[in-house]
């Protein structure tokens, strides 16, 4: 699938918020979305088909330590074709010259499917955040890539 990747911005908010809906059981509202977007330390790329429509979607936030993964989707019928893949590795592209700043990221301990995409890009399990999402008191599992990460047992 052709797909071209640029930053969003506020134009494709209708578009991030119908993927987001697609995607998650406690969707992130309008405003947290508008907040990322404007933050001067996010990141936020966006995957377009070739009829410029939204298919997929990385927030990003620049922390002392590491670039903290704060939203992934890929809207559903895109998915499984690599999306999500390229969307990471245009993060690490963008952010490759960072070298002291590893990736991390929390990820619901039943998301298998998330957790075998980041697996598979070279995060690792480091901890458990217990009952983190609000909405069923599920727990997170932490996972780490690259220099912080390490410092880890
Ligand atoms: C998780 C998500 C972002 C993956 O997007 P995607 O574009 O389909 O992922 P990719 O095509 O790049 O998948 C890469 C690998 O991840 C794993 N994977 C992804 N989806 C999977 C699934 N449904 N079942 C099993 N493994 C899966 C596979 O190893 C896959 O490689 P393969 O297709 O060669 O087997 C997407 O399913 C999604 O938006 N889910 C809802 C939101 C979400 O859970 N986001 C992550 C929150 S932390």
């Amino acid at each position: 699938m052709t797909s071209k990747l640029r930053l969003l911005g506020v134009a494709d908010l209708d578009a991030i918020e119908r993927i987001e809906r697609a995607s998650y059981p406690a969707p992130w509202s309008r405003s947290m979305f508008t907040g990322e977007l404007a933050k001067p330390g996010s990141l936020c790329i966006g995957a377009f088909d070739s009829d410029a429509e939204l298919t997929g979607f990385l927030v990003v936030s620049r922390y002392v330590d590491a670039w903290h993964v704060m939203n992934l989707a890929v809207a559903p019928e895109n998915r499984r074709v690599g999306l999500a893949t390229t969307l990471m590795q245009q993060l690490f592209e963008q952010t490759a010259e960072d070298g002291n700043r590893g990736y991390t990221l929390e990820v619901r301990v039943s998301n298998a499917e998330a957790i075998r995409l980041y697996e598979r890009l070279g995060f690792a399990a480091k901890g458990v955040r217990p009952g983190y999402y609000t909405d069923n008191r599920e727990d997170a599992l932490i996972m780490w890539k690259g220099p912080a990460g390490d410092e880890f047992p």
